[in-house]
């Protein structure tokens, strides 16, 4: 099948369809190609990367520069994906005109399709006037990182009636003010069933539930790549951490063993040059012996990595 560049009425398209949407974070250039021909609808550079790449403690710390180095990497590495820049705490929560100035860095330095940003209706205006200045943003409530501390800890978002109800008209606000789909994070399955069918833009649930539009997950967390702790809305789909040690350990043995590098890894030089060589140096330079290198010189000009 023909594959197109993922736009905001696909995403659409889908939900009225009642497809589910497939979303996953990437930071990087190789994650990126990886994620995208894999088949995701949208990768979302997650301020996540705060943790699983930099490894803070939490999110906040992340800055605007980091956010869009990271965004432009996964813009090389993306043929079809839509890009989501997440801003960074601070970056948007002052004011309307901070807001719209960082959110445009996201898609005039990064590279994105649209931007994402934390909270439900207080962040509404801010919403609306990046909307209002041609930028695509989605809403993200329920557990949102970035206000862990007011939240005090990664806990399940909207587990009351009155929390639930919260929950709802943070959406709703959201859609109102131009999101054009909204992450719901940690929250009890039925509330966000319950949510996404108010809604005419999709949900994407990471632990949200089946009744999502769409799913999220962190790439480090599906792959297996941070094993430090998996969170119960994740699923290991591999397991890349213990593999990567071995490799690792195995070139560490190699070396030691001299059983790395061999000729097929090196680059020779004609006899006659070399000789050349040792001979202008000072005699006293000269080694005993010249070693030639035996074994296979092809591919003598495949330094590089094409
Ligand atoms: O930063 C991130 O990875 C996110 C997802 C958890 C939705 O915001």
């Amino acid at each position: 099948m023909d594959r197109k560049k993922v736009s905001i009425p696909a995403l659409h398209a889908k939900k009225q369809r009642g497809e589910p949407i497939t979303m996953i974070t990437a930071y990087d250039y190789p994650g990126a190609l990886a994620v995208d021909e894999a088949g995701v609808d949208l990768i979302l550079v997650g301020d996540s990367l705060g943790m699983v790449v930099l490894g803070y403690d939490s999110t906040v710390p992340v800055t605007m520069d980091v956010m869009i180095s990271h965004t432009a990497a996964v813009k090389r590495g993306t043929k079809f994906a839509h890009i989501v820049g997440d801003m960074p705490f601070l970056s948007y929560q002052a004011d309307a005109h901070e807001a719209i100035r960082n959110a445009g860095r996201f898609l005039k330095e990064g590279g994105a399709d649209s931007v994402k940003l934390e909270g439900g209706a207080a962040m509404a205006p801010i919403v609306k006037a990046i909307v209002d200045a041609g930028i695509a943003v989605m809403g993200h409530i329920g557990l949102t990182p970035q206000s862990v501390s007011k939240l005090g800890g990664y806990r399940v978002q909207g587990k009351t009636a009155g929390a639930a109800q919260k929950l709802l008209e943070d959406a709703l606000a959201l859609q109102e003010a131009g999101a054009y789909a909204v992450v719901l994070e940690t929250t009890p399955d039925r509330v966000s069933e319950f949510v996404s069918k108010q809604l005419s833009i999709p949900t994407i649930g990471i632990g949200g539930g089946a009744g999502c539009d769409g799913q999220v997950l962190v790439f480090h967390d599906l792959l297996g790549y941070f094993d430090r702790f998996s969170p119960k809305h994740n699923k290991r789909y591999a397991n890349i951490k213990p593999i990567i040690v071995e490799a690792v350990k195995q070139y560490v043995d190699e070396v030691h063993a001299r059983a790395f590098p061999t000729a097929d890894n090196s680059f020779a030089i004609d006899d006659a040059e070399f000789e050349a060589f040792v001979h202008s140096v000072s005699p006293s330079l000269r080694p005993a012996v010249v070693p030639v290198k035996e074994g296979k010189r092809d591919g003598e000009e495949e330094g590089r990595r094409e």
